[in-house]
């Protein structure tokens, strides 16, 4: 009998990430309309403060946001994009290290080597995360053509996604940290899809060593949507080379295979006895060159998983992934309320782009895991929808945790 998305759903009590998380976040938090506000609850100063950070072509000024929580894990995010620039948190033996790739100049994010190679780093991504088969899909009898930008399909929301967008930027502090709030009106027919989007999204860094992302929209069209984040990790520090020795933990009994365009073909298909068996934690490096034809399409992992407990409510994040890094001793946790995840490991990466400590980013230096609904749901009735309705509210939310520990756990 074929699998399907509600049978590899596991039953049973969904593992919490931070049972305080789910309740921080509000909406409204005093804004902080200064420059800076700082507040010294813990060690380290928790602060937030702008400051210019280049100007678009036409003319715009690109801001850049440095916040701090009070355990000295400090970044940056540009109102570009929404990109993270940099973050910063400490090994095992307290040291501090820049975790995410990116740079340090917007130039370099404009540059036409960058436009080329289309990595994403750290932006925000929408109208809809990863692709849609040939940028086209029907909805309510309407067939709807997309801006294609990867071939012959959409990926990230096509030739000018949220990731090549300015944001509207709202500081704020709230008991939980600091944070912004970010937001974007995505016209009616933009990238060829119906309806204006508002979107809102917050980043709230806390104390507890947590990145939340919080995702809102609302529209007046039915359209599809689907949001994420697509941030670069090197646990070890960005520039040190490859992510192979990383220990990956995906709590995904099954994933979507692909077909050679990475469109999946509909099948969801058990990880069990296939390299994509991530339920206990292994290394990334440790069966990506096997003759596998999936990962051949991928180049690597170039994948979505389909969360055991995802997707379950819009309020209560569920521990999806966890990685752990040798040497530093970091561990990343994320945990979402969406039911997928997109697991890639840095495959198109190619030693052109250079980092922030001026060494090239070379292949899988970096692996990035997108919290998000299935690719090409839109033509996928049998995916969870991902279409909003006029009157509804979109909601999703994502929980990176950082901590350190001697050794991998499980
Ligand atoms: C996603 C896609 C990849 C690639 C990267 C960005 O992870 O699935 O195929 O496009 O983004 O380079």
């Amino acid at each position: 009998m074929p699998l399907t998305y509600a049978s590899m759903r596991r039953a049973g009590t969904p593992l919490r990430l931070s049972a305080g998380a789910a309740a921080m976040l509000m909406f409204g938090v005093a804004g902080i309309h200064g420059n800076t506000a700082t507040a010294s609850d813990g060690a380290a100063e928790r602060s937030v403060d702008r400051s210019a950070f280049g100007q678009l072509p036409d003319g715009r000024q690109v801001d850049v946001y440095r916040l701090a929580n009070a355990n000295g894990i400090e970044m940056r995010v540009i109102d570009y994009g929404g990109i993270i620039l940099s973050l910063k948190t400490p090994d095992v033996r307290g040291e501090f290290d820049d975790i995410v790739l990116g740079f340090d100049s917007l130039d370099a994010y404009l540059s036409d080597a960058y436009r080329q190679a289309n990595p994403y780093f750290g932006a925000l991504i929408g109208r809809y995360g990863n692709r849609i088969a040939g940028g086209r899909f029907s909805l309510d009898g309407e067939s709807h053509s997309l801006a294609t930008n990867d071939g012959d399909n959409h990926l990230h929301g096509g030739q000018q996604g949220f990731d090549r967008v300015l944001w509207q930027v709202e500081p704020f502090e709230s008991e939980a940290g600091t944070g912004l709030v970010l937001r974007y009106t995505s016209e009616d027919g933009e990238e060829g899809y119906p309806g204006t989007l508002e979107t809102q999204v917050t980043y709230t860094l806390t104390d507890a060593d947590e990145l939340i992302v919080d995702y809102r929209a609302t529209t007046d069209k039915a359209t599809p949507v689907n949001l994420t984040q697509h941030s670069y990790f090197n646990l070890e520090g960005e520039g040190s080379g490859s992510i192979l020795d990383h220990h990956l933990m995906i709590d995904a009994d099954a994933f979507t295979p692909v077909d050679e365009g990475l469109i999946p073909t509909g099948e969801i298909r058990s990880v069990e006895g296939t390299p994509f068996d991530f339920t206990q934690p292994t290394p990334i490096g440790e069966r990506i060159e096997r003759d596998d034809q999936q990962l051949t399409f991928g180049k690597g992992y170039d994948h979505n998983f389909v969360l055991a407990n995802g997707g379950a409510s819009v309020d209560d994040p569920v521990l999806a992934a966890r990685v752990w890094e040798p040497d530093s001793g970091r561990l990343l946790e994320i945990a979402t309320t969406e039911p997928g995840i997109q697991f890639y490991s840095g495959n198109f990466l190619a030693g052109d782009l250079t980092g922030k400590r001026g060494e090239a980013y070379e292949h899988r230096s970096g692996f990035a895991l997108e919290t998000q609904h299935f690719p090409d749901s839109p033509n996928r009735a049998d995916f969870p929808s991902t279409i909003l309705e006029p009157g509804d509210t979109y909601r999703s939310r994502t929980i990176y945790r950082f901590s350190a520990q001697e050794t991998p756990g499980s």
